[in-house]
């Protein structure tokens, strides 16, 4: 596992998403100020969850509405039944940090 510096802290505010270019992707969610990474790709199909919608700690699919826990990446509605990989974010200073495959 490698430490990857992503963003500044001021770059994702609370409610945003964003698309890391890390491995196959990564997606980083701010949580009302906590950072939070899953596997971008939804594992119900290659949509990025990044595009999605982030509604407190719940990420919910653009394309078939498969809702997912961006802190546990636990499945929690149909179509999708697998759950998301996760990593670990930490800040450092002004920088969030995610450990990853890289
Ligand atoms: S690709 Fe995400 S719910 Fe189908």
């Amino acid at each position: 596992m490698a430490r990857i510096e992503v963003c500044r802290v001021d770059e994702l505010r609370p409610g945003e998403a964003r698309r890391v270019e890390i491995g196959d992707g990564i997606a980083l969610f701010n949580v009302d100020g906590a950072f939070y990474a899953t596997q971008d790709l939804c594992t119900h199909g290659q949509s990025s969850l990044a595009e999605g919608w982030l509604e407190g700690d719940t990420v919910e699919c653009a394309w078939h509405m498969a809702k997912f826990c961006v802190k546990t990446g636990r499945a929690l509605c149909l179509p999708a039944t697998q759950p998301l990989r996760t990593f670990s974010v930490s800040v450092v200073g002004d920088t969030i940090v995610v450990e990853a495959d890289g």
